[in-house]
């Protein structure tokens, strides 16, 4: 089956996201960002499930819509790992959906529809890649082999990046999420100002929380800087610490393609410093950083692609390890 176009479905956090990609690439993405956890300074699981519920079948319409499709040939959906009450209803929907439709459905890692998105659109990296994904939950440096082979080099070993991102913000009142916040203001700032430390633990691994607390313990000391300045010597922290474990990897394995996804992808300080350094760096759009429906649909696509489907029955997988 020459298969074309796909739906695919996101849910396992506080994005309501749908998308098609077909063979020519995205034909439709459509994100719809639950604002409500904003009050609460990060997401509230029961909520979050109630406001998918509400929003999935305006959103997975307006993506059919904005392709100009009304049945798509398959569907993909986020199978997790996420909130279990989030994912559940992306992907009940999808399953409905291919049962209505009688189409192959799929279910998606989220970490994996991340580590495929830099091979969606512009120039790819070939097999093996390096991947760094870098999300508000995962923190993940992979050698990516082939499609379903994905060795962990290194990995958090406390707070993911978006995570200290968010957590700073927090401390600085800034709002949730707090990494675009954060994004903005240090581009006002100023990097030097406070010598904040970078962790390194063990050979390819990160750790985020010694970061966060530093920036804690520099505000309650009653530190002088201005927030635009907090925030660019922090970010500039978190990003040599990333970029030195990519370098290092890079170094161990001899493999100089590396790929960067997931929302702290967006970073614009940490897409900077990857571009400059002296290997061949593969960014996603800014939009397809943080999470969306095109890189389910586009890593379903490639599982459905390379002969696999999942049955019906197929049950949501909150801790999913993609290894
Ligand atoms: O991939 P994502 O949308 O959701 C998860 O799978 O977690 O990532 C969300 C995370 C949040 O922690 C958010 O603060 C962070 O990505 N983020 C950023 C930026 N945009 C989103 N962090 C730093 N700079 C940004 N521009
Ligand atoms: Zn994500």
């Amino acid at each position: 089956m020459p298969l074309v176009d796909v739906l695919g479905i996101e849910t396992s956090c506080d994005e309501t996201a749908a998308a098609v990609v077909g063979a020519a690439g995205v034909c439709s993405d459509v994100v719809h960002s639950q604002e409500i956890h904003a009050r609460y300074g990060g997401v509230v699981p029961e909520l979050a499930s109630r406001a998918h519920v509400e929003k999935v079948g305006a959103v997975v319409r307006a993506a059919l819509d904005a392709a100009g499709l009304s049945r798509p040939e398959a569907v993909a959906a986020t199978a997790g790992p996420g909130l279990i009450g989030a994912v559940l209803v992306g992907l009940s929907f999808a399953k409905g959906l291919a049962a209505a439709w009688d189409v192959p459905f799929v279910g998606v890692n989220h970490l994996e529809g991340h580590l495929l998105s830099p091979l969606l659109e512009g120039t790819s990296p070939q097999w093996p890649f390096l991947a760094l994904v870098v999300s508000g939950g995962h923190t993940t440096l992979y050698l990516a082999r082939d499609l379903g082979t994905y060795e962990v080099l290194g990995e958090t070993r406390d707070d993911a990046a978006g995570e200290a991102f968010d957590k700073v913000a927090r401390l600085l009142g800034l709002g949730y999420p707090g990494g675009p916040v954060v994004d903005r203001l240090a581009t006002a700032g100023h990097p030097e100002v406070v010598d904040f430390p970078r962790p390194l633990p063990g050979d390819f691994d990160f750790s985020f929380a010694g970061l966060k607390t530093a920036v804690r313990t520099y505000l309650h000391r009653g530190g002088t800087a201005a927030r635009p300045d907090v925030c660019a010597s922090f970010q500039a922290a978190v990003v040599d610490c990333l970029l030195h474990r990519v370098m290092r990897a890079a170094e161990r394995t001899g493999v100089r393609q590396v790929a960067l996804a997931g929302g702290v992808a967006a970073n614009s300080e940490l897409r900077r410093r990857a571009r400059s350094l002296d290997l061949d760096v593969f960014l996603p759009p800014v939009a397809r950083c943080t999470d969306n429906g095109a890189m389910i649909a586009h890593a379903g696509r490639l599982h459905l692609l390379a002969g696999e489907r999942h049955d019906l029955d197929l049950r949501a997988r909150p801790s999913w390890a993609m290894t």
